[in-house]
């Protein structure tokens, strides 16, 4: 069973690890941007809050959630407030393929309903270009009731029926 707890500057070592990994950087990309904003997540970047994923008290991936404007408000179609983009990542390739991304997600969004009372829809972005579509983060999107949305080409979930 996963458990999310507060990233600290402990784990820096280990998230370094997992960035450099073939797997997570072909999604998550360069992993000098993601340890910046994690160094300055008490400053610059305090509108994203990063977890780190334990199981059995090891630590075994990262997940964040942030305030969507804050991120992207001056580009792309403008989202209402009370919106909040997630990303996650199993970091330890031994528990990879036994459905526990699908635990992830579900943990990283219910910390956002948890914590965030504004909050009334998720989103989440698993196409890199259109060609290049993470098949395997939008079957544990899907399955944690994400939909697709065309207009904005990003998977979204609404809290608030
Ligand atoms: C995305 C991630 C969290 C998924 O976790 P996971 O537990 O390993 O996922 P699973 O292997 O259980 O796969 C989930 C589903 O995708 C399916 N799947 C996996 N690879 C697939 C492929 N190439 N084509 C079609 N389906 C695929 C699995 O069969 C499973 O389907 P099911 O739910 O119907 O059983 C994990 O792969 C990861 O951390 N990857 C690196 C970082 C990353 O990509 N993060 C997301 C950024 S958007």
């Amino acid at each position: 069973m996963f458990v999310l707890r507060k990233f600290e500057d402990e784990d820096m070592a280990v998230m370094k690890k997992w960035l450099e990994k073939e797997y997570v950087s072909k999604w998550f990309g360069d992993a000098s941007e993601w340890l910046y904003e994690i160094e300055h997540r008490n400053d610059e970047f305090d509108f994203i809050k990063h977890f780190i994923v334990e199981e059995k008290g090891m630590p075994v991936g990262f997940c964040q959630y942030y305030d969507w404007k804050k991120a992207f408000d001056a580009e792309g179609p403008s989202e209402p407030d009370g919106t909040y983009g997630i990303d996650y990542m199993i970091g330890e390739e031994h528990l990879l393929g036994k459905g526990l991304g699908k635990e992830l997600v579900k943990l990283i969004c219910d910390k956002v309903i948890e914590d965030e009372p504004n909050a009334i829809q998720l989103i989440a972005d698993p196409t890199i270009e259109e060609e290049r579509v993470n098949v395997t983060s939008i079957k544990v999107l899907e399955t944690n009731g994400f939909k697709y949305n065309k207009e904005t080409a990003v998977y979204k979930k609404q809290l608030i029926v």
